[in-house]
């Protein structure tokens, strides 16, 4: 799991680069990355000048996060273990709660409650990021190779991911929470889709 997450923080650099200037947050606002892995997206904001946070369920990946942040210098991120489904932060809390390729890989249910956790801590007219699979996945080299990228992880994540294509993806996802949409791109091949929301 630990190699693929290397591998894919390099396939997506310049994700975690646009992610900031997309939110279009103001420097010195509040982030959270839900699902944060390895940590890229919460410095690529600390970067930035937003003091931002990542959570992760898991300790092993939150020890590289924190070593990346060890590396970084930047004072304005930090990393905690939380379950992302139930979030240990207030109501209404920060400006800006994003996700990115941390919902397909999971079950309907926790999908579900992590996309109303997000819409819970962020502010009112706070903005929500997020980023996963496009859906339909591209019949293109870039959609062959994730395929078989998410079925070589584990069974339950290519369950997963499967249902997740399924269900209609993010698009399906938002429609259940009180919120705007801002607006949408599709990147890398027309493999992944960005979003920006608003609370309403
Ligand atoms: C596919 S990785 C995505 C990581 C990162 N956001 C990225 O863009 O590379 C999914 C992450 O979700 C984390 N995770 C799984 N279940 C979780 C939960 N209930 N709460 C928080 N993190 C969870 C995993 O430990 C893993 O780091």
């Amino acid at each position: 799991m630990l190699h693929y997450q290397i591998l894919v923080d390099r396939l997506l650099r310049d994700i975690r680069r646009f992610i900031p200037i997309f939110a279009n947050i103001q420097f010195g606002a509040s982030a959270l990355d839900l699902c944060c892995g390895t940590g890229e997206q919460v410095l690529e904001f600390g970067r930035n000048g937003i003091t931002a946070t990542g959570i992760d369920i898991n300790s092993n990946i939150l020890k590289i996060a924190l070593k990346n942040k060890a590396k970084s210098n930047l004072e304005n991120v930090s990393f905690q273990q939380a379950d992302a489904t139930n979030l240990p932060f207030r109501d209404c809390h920060f400006d800006c709660v994003s996700i990115s390729f941390g919902l397909h890989d999971k079950a309907r249910i926790s999908r579900k409650k992590i996309v109303s956790e997000m819409t819970r801590v962020v502010k009112e007219n706070g903005t929500l990021i997020l980023v996963d699979f496009q859906v339909t996945l591209p019949a293109n080299i870039s959609g062959l190779i994730a395929r078989s990228i998410e079925f070589l992880i584990d069974g339950d994540h290519y369950r997963n991911f499967k249902d997740y294509l399924r269900s209609g993806g993010l698009e399906n996802l938002i429609k259940t929470q009180n919120l705007r949409e801002g607006e949408r791109v599709v990147l890398k091949n027309r493999l992944v889709t960005a979003m920006r929301m608003a609370k309403s």
